[in-house]
């Protein structure tokens, strides 16, 4: 059976992504299945079993990432891996990271379907932890994974309540056995949702990813001096929202000074006391800064430090860098491999850099990695009303496919 008359089942893969999409269900049709609650055991229950029907072995490593495995003729050759993520954000929708992780089961019963086996094993992936809304830093399984955390500094992460990674896993009954990297795959792929506006404004179905842009997570606490609204005149007071308040225009103003391709975003803003007759005392606030030259993130990042010190004096101000992802280039190894198949199925494609993070940042640093970006709806992802079509998941799906098995033809 040659590779190209293998095809996926678009319907099959299309039900799977509305089934699981009761896991953790939102009034507005999205999705909150923040990682390693309860609503992300249940997606992951689902996909272990269902790629246990699928006659993969399954397996769980340390930090709770589920590796699904599909044997091949060659078992001493290096496996091929794919997939994305379960967890989503608060307010997420039905495709982001879901996607990938569902076409790589898509992936698995089509080659059981058509009776096909190729040379390198294959294991389809949920990584955990990959949005960092309750963990920071993002991709933390992953980024164990490809050594760029240890696994005690990421089991050691807590969330808003203080709950550490390692507990939660425990709870859930994810903290496997299996070590967490220190092994070299022969690829990664991930079929991702694009996020942004390029590929729909262009009307194109397929990204061939060539990079991800670089990350820097920086967390401020802001301190003043909590006081009676009533009775500290105004020219005393130690207002740490006044001065809070700078800094998100001062996160703004450097994306500017680095437009087009500089990003800056304050996310989360928690006032303390937080009450309407108490001038606050501290605020506690996240600025996500992004850009694809690791040398004018580097800028933006020291620029963000000191505007933000001087924004807010005479208040005090601490900082913690939570999250430092540096800009990657994918190997045009894996790049052909998307580009040719999508060129294979007369797909209308374009080669870009993704805005949003993703697990391939990690995997990039130990194996050849590439990913294939689908339009969303609007551009709009990290939202309840993300979207995507039938054909463009079914083709998206298919060009991984495609890519996988022409990986299996021409790596060692
Ligand atoms: O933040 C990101 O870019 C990803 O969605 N976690
Ligand atoms: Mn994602
Ligand atoms: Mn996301």
């Amino acid at each position: 059976m040659p590779a190209s008359n293998i095809r996926i089942d678009g319907e099959r893969l299309w039900s799977t992504l509305m089934e699981t999409a009761q896991f953790g269900a939102t009034e507005l049709g999205g999705l909150r299945r923040l990682t390693l609650t309860d609503e992300d055991k249940q997606v992951r229950d689902w996909f272990r079993a269902a790629c246990t029907d699928a006659g993969c072995t399954v397996s769980i490593d340390e930090m709770g990432s589920i590796f699904a495995r599909r044997s091949g003729s060659d078992p001493a050759a290096a496996p091929i891996l794919f997939g994305s993520h379960l967890d989503t954000q608060p307010t997420g929708g039905k495709f982001d990271g879901i996607l990938g992780v569902l076409a790589g089961l898509e992936v698995m019963r089509t080659l059981n379907a058509f009776g096909y086996t190729t040379r390198h094993p294959l294991e389809a992936i949920d990584w955990t932890n990959e949005e960092g809304s309750r963990f920071a830093p993002a991709m933390v399984a992953s980024g164990v994974f490809g050594g760029a955390f240890t696994r005690d500094f990421a089991w050691a992460r807590t969330d808003h309540d203080g709950v550490t990674l390692a507990d939660a896993l425990a709870r859930i009954g994810y903290r496997g056995d299996l070590p967490c990297g220190g092994r070299k795959p022969a690829a990664y792929f991930e079929l991702h949702i694009e996020q942004g506006p390029i590929l729909e404004a262009a009307r194109e179905t397929i990204g061939v990813v060539t990079g991800i842009q670089g990350i820097k997570w920086v967390d401020m606490t802001v301190t003043g001096q909590a006081s009676h609204s009533g009775t500290t005149p105004m020219p005393v007071r130690r207002d740490a929202l006044v001065g809070a308040a700078q800094i998100v225009a001062v996160a703004r103003s450097i994306a500017e000074r680095h437009a087009p391709s500089a990003r800056a975003t304050v996310g989360r803003f928690e006032v303390a006391p937080n009450s309407r007759n108490v001038v606050p005392g501290s605020v506690q606030l996240t600025v996500d800064i992004r850009h694809p030259d690791a040398n004018v993130l580097a800028t933006m990042h020291a620029a963000l430090l000191d505007e933000a010190r001087r924004a807010v004096a005479p208040l005090d101000i601490a900082f913690e860098t939570v999250n430092d992802s540096p800009p990657i280039a994918f190997d045009p190894i894996c790049i052909d491999a998307v580009r040719e198949a999508a060129q294979r199925l007369r797909l209308p494609a374009r080669e870009m850099v993704s805005g949003a993070g993703h697990d391939a940042a990690y995997l990039a640093r130990v194996c050849p990695t590439g990913m294939i970006f689908i339009p969303c709806e609007g551009g709009l992802s990290h939202n309840e009303i993300e979207n995507a079509t039938f054909a463009d998941v079914a083709a998206g799906a298919q060009v991984l496919l495609e890519a996988i098995l022409a990986a299996d033809q021409r790596l060692p």
